[in-house]
């Protein structure tokens, strides 16, 4: 047993799976497409919702120190998943990655710890979608019913988020019908939001009053790491881009430059917004639901602010697009190597997607972000995401020093270096996250282990594979 835990998966096996595409996933995506799908999963909650919670309550102006923080450490995990994505081209990302370095335990461990980044996230996403919905549609006059617009709490029992249900519902639709369709209606959104994001950046500058960003510190250093953990979820995306890795035409080339492209257009961005929107408005007074938008009411620009909150919403859908795009994607290669069931794989005839995880993976998204206080624990996909990237720089080392000679179409460059640094400021954010988001990681990553000990540990197929070989050897020996 000891020897199937840390059994890895064999290169020549990832290989043929990336390779053998007769009736499997459609390959139509290219450079552009994958750089737009990285910006569709990166620019949303985070910067729309969260850098005003992070300046207000633990950064002040300093967040935007935050966000060079938070950005750094991605850079150096986005480095290293692209030198692994280009590698082995499999959707499964990270966990793929993690199995074919550190063994079938460490695999499924990433794989199972991926859902808090793909579908907590999208869960956490859909509900602010929902919020911010609201305030377009107050703005026009139109109120909807309490009831109708927030998750059962307390007391209140009989309340349902339907906002948040049915935009999941709809996403879904989509990437059920094809990867295609799908990029195309994401790169429609990226282009309205990008353009809120400039006029952001652009009008916000004439507003800014220098004397707002002063004291620039207000909670010191720990409130700039605290700051940098939360809005970590900012950044949270880029990865997304490998699970599409088996619908990419030249997945060599075109992975690293849709990973890194995407992430560094971003981190500029980011820290330019940060900058111009505590330049607008002292820090401490930032709204927390809707910073951006409100920034701009605050010095009399509402039709600026329209425009941000559209821009918001276009951005809240695309992110949800690539999560659960991601989400289904990584439930296909587990399936595939027999850690969930069968049915996990299954790829539709017509649109060839994977239709079932998709399926599934939508309706418990919806439902969760429908009926669950999923604000309470979003920071799960921090903790979830940040484990990925310390694995993914670790595992990344390790294959340099036991395959050296590996090809490899993408070099990180500075390897110790990079992945080191990698590790240490990633691990340096999980332990900025507060004490109770640990204590609901380990419980879901106990229920975890749950699953792969009766489930999959009794149905690998590398596991299956080696004991044909093995059974092979013997029979060749005796005979
Ligand atoms: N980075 C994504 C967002 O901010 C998850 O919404």
């Amino acid at each position: 047993m000891r020897e199937q835990l840390f059994r890895r998966k064999p290169a020549e096996m990832l290989l043929e799976e990336a390779a053998t595409h007769a009736g499997g996933l459609k390959r139509a995506l290219r450079a552009l497409d994958l750089t737009f799908l990285g910006v569709g999963a990166i620019v949303g909650a985070g910067i729309f919702v969260l850098t005003g919670v992070a300046a207000a309550k633990y950064a002040g102006p300093a967040v935007t120190l935050s966000f060079v923080v938070a950005g750094f450490a991605c850079a150096m995990a986005a480095l290293c998943y692209a030198e692994f994505a280009a590698m082995i081209p499999i959707a499964g990302s990270a966990y793929s990655y993690s199995y074919a370095t550190m063994g079938e335990l460490v695999g499924w461990i990433i794989g199972w710890d991926l859902v808090l980044e793909y579908a907590v996230g999208a869960a956490a996403v859909a509900v602010g979608w929902s919020g911010y919905l609201a305030v377009i549609l107050e703005g026009m006059g139109i109120h909807l019913p309490y009831a109708l617009t927030h998750a059962p709490a307390p007391g209140a029992l009989m309340q349902i988020d339907l906002p948040a249900l049915l935009i999941v519902l709809l996403i879904t639709g989509i990437l059920f019908i094809g990867i295609s369709e799908s990029a195309r209606v994401n790169s429609a959104i990226v282009a309205v939001k990008l353009f809120a994001i400039a006029v952001v950046i652009l009008v916000g500058a004439f507003y800014i009053r220098p004397a707002n960003w002063s004291p620039f510190v207000p909670f010191g250093w720990s409130g700039v790491m605290r700051g940098a953990a939360v809005i970590f979820f900012a950044y949270i995306g880029f990865d997304a881009v490998s699970t599409a890795a088996e619908e990419v035409v030249d997945p060599n080339r075109d992975l690293p430059i849709g990973i890194l492209a995407s992430l560094f257009l971003c981190t500029a961005l980011y820290i330019a917004v940060a900058a111009v929107l505590t330049g607008m408005a002292p820090a401490l007074k930032i709204d927390l639901k809707a910073p951006l938008a409100s920034a701009f009411v605050m010095r009399g620009l509402n039709a600026v602010a329209g425009i941000v909150s559209i821009g918001a919403v276009a951005g809240l859908t695309s992110v949800l697009l690539v999560l659960l795009l991601g989400q289904s994607r990584i439930f296909f290669a587990i399936s595939r190597d027999g850690l969930l069931p069968p049915i996990f794989s299954r790829i539709h005839p017509r649109f060839r997607t994977p239709y079932w995880p998709t399926t599934l993976t939508g309706i418990v998204v919806g439902l969760t972000a429908a009926l669950l206080p999923i604000q309470e624990i979003a920071e799960l996909a921090n903790i979830g995401t940040l484990f990925a990237f310390v694995l993914v720089c670790f595992g990344l080392w390790i294959l340099r020093r036991v395959d050296p000679a590996r090809p490899r179409p993408f070099r990180t460059p500075m390897v110790p270096l990079v992945p080191i640094l990698g590790v240490v400021s990633c691990g340096y954010l999980v332990l900025s996250l507060p004490l109770v988001t640990w204590i609901r990681f380990f419980v879901w990553m106990a229920v975890g282990m749950v699953v792969y000990f009766s489930y999959g540990r009794f149905h690998s197929r590398v596991a299956a594979a080696a004991a044909g070989d093995a059974a092979a050897r013997s029979a060749a020996s005796r005979g």
